[in-house]
């Protein structure tokens, strides 16, 4: 884990959700290296485990809770658990997400549903319970992206909606919180190796050629990429970026 900034976020509390793999892990990983307290939240009770383990054999303090993002009461209930445990929040980090790709008109209603509830409707009530906690300790969100909320990509419709739809999220909050000290801010990461690209399923019949234009040409970066930005972004210090949506993808959204 290089550019390590040690006690960057002491006596910070922060909050992960799909802390049990890739991004959510690195950045649980990386703001306890950092000195954050952290409440680390997944659907996965093994890989969150395991998680946990790795943050506190590296010297870092971790409460877990396993727990569906999909109930909007498993929003609120979480954040409140991490209050109780930590007694303030100081930075929540939207990760948890899924992706995948359909011909259009093959999504059913069940996989759009659990992709819109999972990646944009989350987010929007993880946001709604933790606002209070953060108006009390000047904190930040960080909502994970993705390039696909900028560009359009073919075969992955939904998801694409569900990433745009975070980064409209986040855009809005920041101006409804412009006369506060929170702040809010989004990553837009390309392709990362992670469990989600190893699983992503591709219908065998596509038109590859309609994907290069969001393939890139440098090939994919890692979770730890994108978790020192989370780092960087949520930083106490970082008080001059509000209302952002950094792009993370080697060029894909340049062009
Ligand atoms: N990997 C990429 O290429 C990439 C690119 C752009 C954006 N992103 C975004 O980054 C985020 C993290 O992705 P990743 O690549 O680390 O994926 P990942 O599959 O490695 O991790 C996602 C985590 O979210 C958890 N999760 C999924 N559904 C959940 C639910 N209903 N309730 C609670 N937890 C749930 C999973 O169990 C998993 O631990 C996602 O929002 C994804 O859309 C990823």
């Amino acid at each position: 884990m290089p550019y390590v900034i040690p006690g960057r976020f002491t006596d910070k509390v922060a909050f992960i959700t799909g802390a049990g793999s890739g991004i959510g892990r690195a950045t649980a990983l990386r703001l306890a290296a950092e000195g954050a307290e952290v409440f680390v939240h997944d659907v996965n009770p093994e890989s969150l485990a395991e998680s946990v383990s790795m943050i506190t054999a590296a010297g870092g303090t971790a409460v877990s809770r396993v727990g569906d993002v999909c109930e909007r009461s498993e929003c609120f209930d979480a954040i409140a658990e991490a209050v109780e445990a930590f007694g303030r929040l100081d930075v929540l980090v939207n990760v948890a997400g899924i992706a995948g790709a359909f011909h259009f008109t093959d999504m059913t209603e069940a996989q759009y549903r659990r992709m819109a509830a999972v990646n944009m409707d989350a987010p929007f009530f993880f946001c709604q319970a933790a606002v209070p906690h953060l108006l009390a300790s000047d904190g930040n969100i960080v909502n994970i992206a993705s390039n696909a909320g900028l560009m359009g990509q073919a075969y992955t419709t939904a998801y694409c909606m569900t990433k745009g739809a975070v980064v409209q999220l986040t855009r809005s909050l920041a101006m409804e919180y412009a006369k506060t000290k929170i702040r809010v801010n989004a990553i837009a990461p390309g392709a990362i190796e992670t469990n989600l690209t190893h699983n992503f399923q591709i219908p065998a019949d596509i038109d590859f050629e309609l994907m290069t234009p969001y393939m890139g040409y440098r090939g994919q970066g890692e979770a730890d990429d994108i978790a020192e930005l989370v780092a960087l972004v949520a930083a106490p210090g970082s008080t001059n970026i509000h209302g952002a949506i950094f792009s993370s993808d080697r060029g894909v959204t340049a062009g």
